[in-house]
Formats: structure tokens, C-alpha cells, sequence
């Protein structure tokens, strides 16, 4: 891995692992391909500003002869696909963005790869790989006693955006099995960190209950997700990159599930203690509000596969990830400031919460 094309390097985990890869690998060059979408934003790239082993790209992964341009020009071994449509909400209110990205643009780099290293034999093909970067919600929800998601759970996608994901999963999978293409997927659980955009719970939750504002919990909020730190996530796919099995999957999960609930009520307390000028106690501000159509009650992962073939495992406790993230969030206003000015973030957080109302 040396000349590496990363997707959706401007949103959440892309700008994360960006920066991770830089920082773990002197030899790599990063080139960043990103829509700059509501969700992207080169404000989360603003440190690497003169990095010169990091080149940025705005572009969209749909667009066929820039990817065939890319892959050429900067000699690319090895792909790492974040970029897509990621929120379960707008997927709910408007699936036809998720199809296009996630399933056209996976297809399309599919397709580009699949010409550059094997019809035309561009580099050395034992130095290519394709990482499909996926999600646990494929495997849609569990019961409270389920046994967790393995490798081989079926897929059972349930909202637009994760039969999206699931549809593009498939396509990578059959390009191994097609064409012999060099592939390999994760499917990771909710992540949390720095620079995820604030309209996902964690981060809507810090700057809403700073602000003093209602909480907005969908239904009884005892659903539950197994949250993983950014920064756990980082290591994994770059353990999967460095030594992951080709045609394989790997599950990443943080080893840490909590309903959504408890979740809100530990920002609370930590807002309380690190903000107590603030409407102490914040939990006071939670407010239950109508649920999520279809809402998936349960996600969990079964990460045996992953610690035991490339020895990896989160770090993180779900609590000391959160403080550092209520820190962080709390410690950047000139960051929020500038996401939160997109005239996109109102505009949903106007459409999705409007016609919530509290349950009576
Ligand atoms: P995000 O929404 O923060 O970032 C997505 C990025 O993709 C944005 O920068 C956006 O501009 C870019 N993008 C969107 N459409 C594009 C297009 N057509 N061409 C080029 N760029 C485009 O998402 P995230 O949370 O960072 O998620 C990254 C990946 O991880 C996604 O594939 C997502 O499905 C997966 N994932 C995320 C989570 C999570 O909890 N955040 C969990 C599991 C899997
Ligand atoms: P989200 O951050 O949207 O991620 P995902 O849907 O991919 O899991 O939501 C995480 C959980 O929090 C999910 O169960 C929905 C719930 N949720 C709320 O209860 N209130 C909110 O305002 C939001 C955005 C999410």
C-alpha cells in the first residue's frame, strides 16, 4: 500500500482515517476523492493544509472518466471506499441519493479498478486491493437475545440506506468472484469521534443539550447500538489493509452496547460536570419524540474473526471515548460554527424534527 485513493475522505471517518494513515505510514500517499456533499467538508481537513503527501479532490465517484484519471495519474494500488449517503433518516425521507452513490458509485469504481489493474495491468496486482467500507445495519436488527452479527449473517437490510450499503457489499463480493478483483469489506458498528456531522445522535446530542434545547429521543430510546471510536475503526481497516485475507469480511465493532437512553444520559452527566453554567441537570432536556419508521431495535457485533486473525481490538471504553469527543465538540466552535452555517443543516433539522411530536 503506497498510493492509496480514499473516498468520502471529507466526511467523519474518511477525514479521520486520512489523518490516521498519514500518521501511521510515511510512505503513503493519500489521493482524498470527496463530493464535499452536506456531510463532507474541508473544514475537517484543514490541519493537512501543505501536507503534500495528501492531494484533494473534488469530485464525485459516479464520474466514471475522472476515477479512470485519478487511478492513472496517481499510480493507485489500493482503494478505500467511505464515500456514500450515510443517514438512515434522509435515506427514510429520500432513498434516491442512496442509490446513486452507494450502489452507481461503488459500481463505478468497481468497474475503474477492475480496468486499470486487471485489463490493463496497470501496477503490480499483487499490491491492489479494493476495502469496501460497510456497516453493521446490513444485517438488520436483532432480538434481545440474538446472538451477535457474525460474517455469515445473512443479510437483511431494512431502511433505503442499508439495503444500499448491503447492494453495494454484493457487487464488491461478486467482482472477487467474477473477475478475481482484490477485494475485501468491513462492516463496523455506530461510530462516534471528532468531526462526525452534527445531525447523528452523539454529536447532535453535545451541541443540542449545550445549547440548552430539547433532547430528542425516537420512541423509548431503549434501542441499542454497540459504539465504536473512530480511532478503534482507524486501526482496524488499516490492520485489514495491511494484512486482511482478499475476498474476506471483517466485523469491527467497539464492544460497547448501550441504548440510546443511556447514551444521551452520560453526555448529560458529562455536560453537567464539564458545562455546569449550563440548564444543570441536561437531562432535563430530554424529550421523547416519535419514533423512526421501521426503527432497528438491535446491533451487535461478533468481532472473534477479526481479533483473532489480525490481532485487533478496541481500545476505547465507550466512556472515556465520549468525554474526549464531549471535549472535543465543546473545544471547536469555530468548527460547528462553520458546519452548522450549511444552509442544508437547518433545513433538516427543520424537516425531520418538525413533525416529531412528543408522544402523548
Ligand atoms: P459521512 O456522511 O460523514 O461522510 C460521507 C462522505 O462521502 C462525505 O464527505 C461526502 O461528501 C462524501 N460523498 C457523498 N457522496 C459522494 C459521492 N457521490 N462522491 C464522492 N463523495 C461523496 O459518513 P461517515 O459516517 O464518515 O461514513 C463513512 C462510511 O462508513 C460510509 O460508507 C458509511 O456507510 C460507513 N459507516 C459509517 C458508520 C457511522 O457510524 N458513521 C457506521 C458504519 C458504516
Ligand atoms: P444515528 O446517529 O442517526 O445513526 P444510525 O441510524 O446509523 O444508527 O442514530 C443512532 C441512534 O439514535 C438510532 O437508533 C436513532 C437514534 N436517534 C435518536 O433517538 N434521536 C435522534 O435525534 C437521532 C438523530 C437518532
Amino acid at each position: 500500500m503506497k498510493q492509496v485513493l480514499v473516498t468520502g475522505g471529507a466526511g467523519f471517518i474518511g477525514s479521520n482515517f486520512v489523518r490516521y494513515l498519514l500518521q501511521s505510514d510515511e510512505h503513503v500517499f493519500i489521493a482524498n476523492l470527496d463530493a464535499l456533499s452536506y456531510a463532507g467538508s474541508l473544514e475537517n481537513l484543514r490541519d493537512l493544509i501543505g501536507e503534500e503527501r495528501h492531494h484533494f479532490i473534488q469530485g464525485n465517484i459516479c464520474d466514471r472518466e475522472l476515477v479512470d484519471g485519478l487511478l492513472k495519474k496517481y499510480q493507485i494500488d489500493t482503494i478505500v471506499n467511505f464515500a456514500a449517503e450515510t443517514h438512515v433518516d434522509r435515506s427514510i425521507v429520500g432513498p434516491e441519493p442512496f442509490i446513486y452513490t452507494n450502489v452507481l458509485g461503488t459500481f463505478t469504481l468497481l468497474q475503474a479498478a477492475r480496468k486499470f489493474w486487471l485489463q490493463d495491468r496497470s501496477i503490480r496486482l499483487e499490491e491492489a486491493r479494493f476495502h469496501q467500507i460497510s456497516t453493521d445495519e446490513v444485517y438488520g436488527s436483532l432480538g434481545p437475545a440474538d446472538p451477535a452479527f457474525s460474517e455469515t449473517s445473512p443479510y437483511s437490510p431494512n431502511s433505503p440506506y442499508a439495503a444500499s450499503k448491503a447492494s453495494s457489499d454484493h457487487l464488491v463480493r461478486a467482482y472477487r468472484h467474477s473477475y478475481s478483483l482484490p477485494i475485501s469489506i468491513s462492516n463496523c458498528s455506530n461510530n462516534y469521534g471528532p468531526n462526525q456531522y452534527p445531525e447523528k445522535l452523539i454529536p447532535l446530542v453535545i451541541l443540542t443539550a449545550q445549547a440548552g434545547k430539547p433532547l430528542p429521543v425516537y420512541g423509548d430510546g431503549q434501542q441499542i447500538r454497540d459504539w465504536l471510536n473512530v480511532l478503534d475503526h482507524c486501526e482496524a481497516i488499516h490492520k485489514i489493509l495491511m494484512n486482511g485475507k482478499l475476498g474476506e469480511t471483517y466485523n469491527i465493532g467497539g464492544g460497547n452496547p448501550r441504548t440510546n437512553l443511556a447514551v444521551v444520559e452520560t453526555i448529560c452527566e458529562m455536560l453537567d460536570e464539564l458545562q455546569p453554567s449550563g440548564p444543570v441537570p441536561h437531562r432535563q432536556l430530554i424529550q421523547f419524540v416519535a419514533d423512526r419508521p421501521g426503527h432497528d431495535q438491535r446491533y451487535a457485533m461478533d468481532i472473534t474473526k477479526i481479533q483473532n486473525e489480525l490481532v485487533w481490538q478496541p481500545r476505547y471504553s465507550l466512556e472515556d471515548g465520549l468525554r474526549a469527543t464531549v471535549e472535543w465538540y465543546l473545544s471547536h466552535p469555530e468548527w460547528v460554527t462553520a458546519i452548522r452555517a450549511q444552509p442544508n443543516y437547518r433545513q433538516w433539522l427543520e424537516e425531520n424534527y418538525a413533525k416529531r411530536v412528543t408522544p402523548a
